[in-house]
């Protein structure tokens, strides 16, 4: 059950990884398995097994095909030269920013590597802060160690996002930008982020990496803050197996990103769009993305806002029917018509509660579990010990590196949020069939429960 084909990172918490390779084992084997379970158990009858599958992967056709062979008959694999004329990531840049809203785009190897370009990008380091939720991704954390920054961990609320209000009570002079990650398929409560942040200078890194095609307020996030970052690694939505792209509409922050991602060079396509170079060249890393993975997400592209549909489509079903159910409490969402619904959230009493509710749905084959995919980070061992690459490293050797202090008891809300949430997964290819099964089960469980 635990052969992801990933490496797992270390972590005492439940990986994402691990929890969606049991999750869904059949899809991890590809194409033909997930186009076979789409949702449903082939057999008719009772449903016997409900899975999400992986989401990019089940919309693989023709034009993935098509688009892989063009690169492989040119023999241009690299994007910026070859016996061909390599176009695919270029073009995917210049569509995926016209999705996104944004000016520019840039493609890189992941969305770990955008959120290292983000950070670049906004000439953030050693003496400056950022804050960055409780409950997220590592990558969030390990960005901003890795420019030798601080990290400042803020609370989520009732969204599973950054809680506004705590978002500006950790606010310093120190304070570079934050990290409004958009967790869970659900669009964070930007309208009051940007606000303190623009009143407080703060600049916005908006984390899309699990909402891509998730709106707020009619516009597509990543672009509404300073920069915003999206992965396209196997778990998220659109897929090349591992990918990333940040976006931006400053021509700044848009250089620096570029350069950052090419060893602090720049190419003429970048400056062609951003305009004459602003920055000298200073030291990088190589996050270039290939044309093969540029070929799928041009035709994963395409595709987004079908999957995105499907998908909120489901959720939004069962959402709708499960409002009076006793003893839950829906997931806060600040935008439902901007939720790609990744799942359905809701919360109850307490944590054992949780647990029976789990089990419950387990038993009727519904794909329930603790929140998943993320981490409460300020409990990690590295985390709470600073650890950092070299023992000097500027991040955790500054007075206020010095002072801060992790653990349980910087994020005591985020914990108590974490232990009284339900995730139930959707997928795209959920039939109507399903979504009432699921219904049923909550009912059922519900019933059980008060
Ligand atoms: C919220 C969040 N940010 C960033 C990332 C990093 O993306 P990648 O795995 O492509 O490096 C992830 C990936 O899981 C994520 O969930």
């Amino acid at each position: 059950m635990n052969s992801f084909p990933h490496p797992t990172p270390t972590s005492a918490s439940i990986s994402r990884r691990q929890f969606l390779a049991a999750a869904t084992s059949s899809a991890a084997v590809g194409l033909a398995a997930t186009r076979v379970s789409g949702g449903e158990s082939p057999e008719a009858g009772v449903i016997s097994n409900i899975d999400p599958g992986f989401v990019g992967p089940q919309f693989f056709d023709e034009q993935e095909r098509q688009a892989l062979l063009e690169v492989l008959e040119s023999g241009s694999p690299f994007r910026y030269w070859g016996p061909g004329r390599p176009v695919k990531v270029q073009r995917f840049e210049e569509a995926f920013a016209r999705s996104m809203g944004a000016r520019f785009a840039l493609g890189v190897t992941s969305g770990t590597a955008a959120l290292d370009c983000a950070v670049a990008g906004l000439g953030i380091g050693p003496g400056d802060e950022v804050i960055v939720p409780a409950y997220t991704w590592w990558s969030d954390y390990t960005c901003v160690v890795q420019a030798g920054a601080l990290p400042v961990f803020a609370e989520i609320d009732r969204t599973l996002n950054l809680d506004p209000e705590d978002f500006a009570r950790k606010i310093t002079p120190r304070t570079k930008a934050v990290i409004a990650v958009h967790l869970l398929g659900g669009p964070c409560d930007l309208e009051p982020i940007l606000e303190v942040a623009r009143a407080r200078g703060v600049a916005v890194i908006e984390d899309a990496a699990q909402c891509v095609g998730g709106a707020y307020r009619g516009q597509k996030l990543g672009a509404l803050g300073t920069v915003g970052i999206y992965s396209f690694q196997i778990n998220k939505m659109m897929t090349s197996g591992e990918g990333g792209a940040l976006v931006t509409s400053d021509p700044l922050v848009y250089e620096r990103a570029a350069r950052f991602h090419d060893m602090g060079t720049i190419r003429q396509v970048f400056l062609d769009r951003s305009g004459p170079s602003q920055v000298a060249t200073f030291a990088g890393e190589n996050f270039r993305m290939n044309e093969f993975t540029g070929a799928v997400l041009g035709a994963q592209l395409t595709k987004l806002d079908t999957m995105v549909g499907r998908m909120h489509e489901n959720a939004e079903a069962i959402y709708a029917a499960i409002g009076e159910v006793a003893g839950i409490r829906l997931r806060q969402r600040p935008d439902p018509r901007g939720d790609i619904g990744y799942g359905v959230f809701f919360e109850v009493r307490d944590r054992s509660t949780r647990d029976r509710w789990i089990a419950g749905l387990r038993e009727r084959h519904v794909p329930a579990s603790t929140l998943t995919g993320s981490v409460l980070l300020p409990l990690e061992e590295s985390v709470i010990q600073k650890r950092t690459r070299h023992p000097d490293w500027p991040s955790f050797n500054s007075p206020a590196g010095k002072a801060i202090e992790y653990g349980a008891g910087c994020c005591a809300q985020t914990l108590g949020i974490f232990d009284r949430f339900v995730q139930i997964r959707i997928g795209p290819k959920y039939t109507q069939r399903i979504n009432d099964h699921i219904i049923d089960a909550i009912r059922q469980v519900g019933g059980g429960l008060v």
